[in-house]
C-alpha cells in the first residue's frame, strides 16, 4: 500500500491534495462534503479587512453620527452586542468548522493595514485557526514605489506578524517579483513557515459598449500550472519552508509534477468548483494508483524527485528553455504554405 501522508507547515496530512481558499468554506455542509469527500485539511476563504473596516466605520456612523433628536429614543439604536460584522461572521465559521470537522482548518487572511494584519492574525489564531495563508494581494501602481520598497512591506507585515502569533505562518504570492526566489529567502528569514506559489490575479476587462472595468473570473486551466511548477523546482533544497502550489493543478498528471518539483500539497480550487467535492478523493486515488504503477512507495519519495537540484536536464528550468521553446516551433498544417 502506497503511502500518501504528507507535511505541511507542520501539519500531518493524510495525503498532499488540499482545497484551497474558496467560498465553499462559508458554508458548513459544503465544508463537510469536503471532508467526506477526503480532503485532509481545508483553506478557508480570506477575511479581508477592508470589508471589516467599511462595515465598522458604517456602524459607528450609524451609531455615533445619527442625530435622532430625543435622548429617550437612542435606546431605540440597536445594541453593538447584536451586530455582527464580518470579522464575527469569519470568526464564527471558523469555530464553527474547528468543532464540525476533524481535518486542520487554515485561516486566510488579506489585510490591508499594519494594525488590521495583526489584531484579525490574532483574532484568528485565538479562533482555533491551525495555521494562517496570508494573501497579500498587493498591486503597486505608484510609479514612485520600488520593488525594494515592495518587498520590504511583504517583509515587515510578516516579522510583525510572527512576533504576535505561534501558528504556522504561510504567504500565498504573487509571481510577480524582480527575484521571486530571493523573496521567498527573504520571507523564510523573517519567519514565514511556508509559501503558497502562486496567487492567480483575476485581470480587469473592459466593456465595449458600457466602458465600464468589469471584474472578470474564471476557471484557472492546466497550463498555468508550469509557472508554479518551475519556481518550486528552482526552490526545492534551497530553503526549509514548506512549499504549496496553487493554480492549474486539476488532476493527477499536475499534482503528480507538482510534488515531484518540489512541493508538500498541492492546492485544488477551480476544479473542485466546477466540478464538485468528490474530485478530491478522486485525485487521491488517481494519485495512489500512479504511485504504484511507477513503483513509488511514498508521496514523500515524489517530492523534488525532479526539482532543479534533482533533475537530469535541469538547465530547462532556466533561460535555455526559452531557445529551446523557440526552436520547437512550426507552422500549423494547411495555414502557411
Ligand atoms: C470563486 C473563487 C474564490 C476565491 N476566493 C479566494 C479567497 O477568498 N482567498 C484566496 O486566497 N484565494 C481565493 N481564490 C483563489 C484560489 O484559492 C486559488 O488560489 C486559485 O483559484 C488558483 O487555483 P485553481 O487553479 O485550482 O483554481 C478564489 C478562487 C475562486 C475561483
Amino acid at each position: 500500500m502506497v503511502d500518501l501522508s504528507c507535511e505541511y507547515l507542520g501539519l500531518k496530512l493524510a495525503h498532499p491534495i488540499v482545497p484551497s481558499a474558496s467560498p465553499l468554506s462559508k458554508e458548513l455542509d459544503k465544508a463537510k462534503q469536503l471532508e467526506d469527500a477526503g480532503a485532509p485539511a481545508l483553506v478557508m476563504h480570506s477575511l479581508f479587512e477592508e470589508e471589516t473596516r467599511s462595515e465598522a466605520e458604517h456602524f459607528s456612523r450609524f451609531l455615533v453620527d445619527q442625530e435622532i433628536g430625543f435622548g429617550e429614543a437612542s435606546s431605540f439604536l440597536p445594541e453593538p452586542v447584536e451586530f455582527k460584522n464580518e470579522l464575527d461572521n469569519y470568526l464564527e465559521q471558523l469555530q464553527n468548522l474547528k468543532q464540525s470537522l476533524s481535518i486542520p482548518i487554515i485561516a486566510s487572511l488579506n489585510g490591508i493595514s499594519m494594525d488590521g494584519w495583526i489584531e484579525h492574525g490574532k483574532e484568528l489564531q485565538a479562533a482555533g485557526a491551525d495555521a494562517l495563508e496570508l494573501n497579500v494581494y498587493y498591486i503597486p501602481t505608484n510609479i514612485f514605489e520600488s520593488g525594494q520598497q515592495v518587498e520590504a512591506r511583504y517583509v515587515e507585515l510578516l516579522t510583525e506578524l510572527r512576533q504576535h502569533v505561534s501558528v504556522p505562518i504561510t504567504m500565498k504570492l504573487s509571481s510577480q517579483f524582480s527575484s521571486v526566489a530571493h523573496m521567498v529567502k527573504q520571507l523564510e528569514d523573517a519567519g514565514a513557515n511556508g509559501v503558497v506559489f502562486f496567487n492567480r490575479f483575476y485581470q480587469p476587462d473592459i466593456d465595449l459598449e458600457t466602458l465600464h472595468i468589469k471584474p472578470r473570473l474564471e476557471y484557472s486551466s492546466s497550463i498555468e500550472s508550469l509557472l508554479r511548477i518551475r519556481w518550486i523546482a528552482i526552490l526545492y533544497g534551497q530553503v526549509k519552508l514548506s512549499m504549496a502550489v496553487t493554480g492549474g493543478m486539476h488532476g493527477v498528471k499536475e499534482v503528480v509534477k507538482g510534488l515531484m518539483a518540489g512541493a508538500n500539497v498541492t492546492h485544488v480550487c477551480s476544479e473542485i468548483l466546477s466540478k464538485g467535492p468528490q474530485r478530491i478523493g478522486q485525485i487521491r486515488d488517481e494519485l495512489s494508483h500512479w504511485l504504484e504503477e511507477h513503483e513509488y512507495e511514498s508521496v514523500q519519495q515524489l517530492i523534488g524527485s525532479v526539482s532543479y537540484q534533482n533533475a537530469i536536464d535541469a538547465s530547462y528550468y532556466e533561460r535555455a528553455n526559452y531557445l529551446s521553446v523557440l526552436d520547437s516551433y512550426s507552422h500549423a498544417p494547411g495555414v502557411w504554405r
